[in-house]
């Protein structure tokens, strides 16, 4: 890779573009969980990791993880390890940033070792997680979870838009469902994670500045809300005679937006999302008989996001009773809120105060693997500035001086943890 830091941004931004290239959508950019598209991506960018260095393995539920040994390594099997990362899935209709970013920006710190031969006292392990945003099977993390052995293996029977569960999709990309424990790691050999991510949001734009540390990632909770009522003839059926549960479902809907615009103060920042809605038996001349509607509600206190959920599934019932319509409630995922750790954190804003006047801190509205990655070790962000705050859009952009900052933030902080680490 060579060469200054510029054409290290220069070569992160042109693996962004080949990557982006990788898609099961022809007209756009989505790769989610076990897909031929994630193989292929997987391929990419393990050639990536092998360029700088590193010993390329994907584990058993897909995550694709290059090792660069410590100096050590060759003696002792037992290094401590720097974990770096993001996630190489997409969101459907995807921007191309959102996770690959991160895995590129740490490829390239990586590489600048390699290529300078340096060695350092701990190994680095840079991982390419099989599915952060749970497209496929409703449940987000599956790779950093299997990793913090926080894999729920009931998630196993889930099953995808065609019936295909989880476990044979595991099979099918060529691991083993029954070994997921194998792929944990050691917390005790962890020095720390660290993920670099684009903000998804607008406040380094408004500061005008490249880089941010996060201090915390908002807990998300994920409902499935089904509105069942009688499917009817939509030409003779009397308005006063008809179970619609699509009205009730687009009441609930707009009484979500409501709710969540609604808050007081101390409740300000939480947020609440219908993103998909099914209607069945989605025909134009029949009365929709069942609805089906998934619900997101976020906020970075766990009490703001709890009695939020509790107030919006009360008012699903309320519509469902007064429309004589059955309304039941699923949970599909739930994670709380994490705060980044103290020390790295630190240690980062130094790296960042290195290259820009001031190293802001800012809150997490969207979850990262980091969210998972938690529970074994100490985790930080870097959040590098994108245009506008647009994210999961094609539009999803960052500037290359954004990413060389990056890269040279990333990279000082890998020597700072080199010379701290004894
Ligand atoms: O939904 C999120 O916050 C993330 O993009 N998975
Ligand atoms: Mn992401
Ligand atoms: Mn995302």
């Amino acid at each position: 890779m060579g060469g200054d830091r510029m054409n290290i941004a220069r070569t992160v931004m042109q693996r962004i573009d080949a990557l982006a290239k990788i898609s099961e959508d022809p007209n756009c950019l989505t790769r989610t969980f076990c897909s031929p598209a994630m193989r292929r991506a997987n391929a990419l960018v393990a050639s990536w990791m092998r360029e700088a260095g590193m010993i390329v393995r994907t584990d058993t539920i897909g995550n694709l993880i290059g090792h660069y040994p410590c100096k050590a390594e060759s003696r002792n099997q037992k290094s401590k390890v720097l974990l770096f990362g993001s996630h190489l899935d997409t969101v459907r209709n995807a921007g191309k940033f959102d996770g690959p970013l991160g895995v590129f920006i740490a490829i390239a710190c990586v590489q600048q070792l390699h290529e300078t031969k340096t060695r350092l006292p701990f190994a680095i392990e840079v991982t390419g997680f099989a599915d952060e945003e749970g497209v496929r099977y409703q449940s987000a993390y599956l790779g950093s979870r299997v990793l913090a052995r926080t894999f729920d293996l009931k998630d196993l029977k889930r099953v995808d838009a065609d019936g295909i569960s989880m476990a044979k999709a595991i099979r099918g990309f060529g691991g083993n469902p029954r070994a997921l424990a194998s792929a944990k790691l050691d917390p005790k050999r962890l020095l720390g994670y660290v993920e670099v991510h684009i903000e998804q949001g607008p406040v380094l734009e408004k500061k005008n500045l490249s880089v941010g540390v996060v201090t915390a990632i908002a807990g998300q909770t994920r409902l499935c809300i089904t509105f069942t009522g009688r499917a009817g003839h939509a030409g003779t059926t009397p308005m006063n005679l008809r179970r619609d549960a699509l009205c009730a479902a687009a009441e609930f809907v707009l009484e979500v937006e409501r709710f969540a615009r609604g808050r007081p103060a101390a409740e300000t920042g939480l947020v609440a999302t219908v993103g998909q809605i099914s209607a069945l038996p989605d025909t134009s001349n029949v009365i929709p008989g069942e609805v089906v509607v998934s619900l997101d509600i976020r906020h970075a206190k766990d009490s703001v996001r709890e009695r939020g959920v509790a107030a919006l599934r009360k008012r699903a019932v309320q519509i469902g009773r007064r429309r004589n319509i059955k309304v039941s409630i699923g949970l599909v995922q739930q994670s709380a809120s994490v705060s980044c750790d103290r020390n790295l954190s630190n240690l980062l804003a130094k790296s960042i105060r290195r290259y820009q006047k001031e190293a802001p801190l800012l809150a997490s509205g969207a979850g990262h693997d980091a969210v998972a990655m938690a529970v074994i070790t100490a985790v930080a962000m870097l959040f590098v500035r994108c245009k506008g705050g647009i994210s999961h859009h094609p539009d999803e952009s960052v500037r290359l001086q954004d990413v060389r900052m990056a890269v040279s933030v990333t990279t000082d902080l890998i020597q700072r943890l080199a010379s701290e680490f004894s």
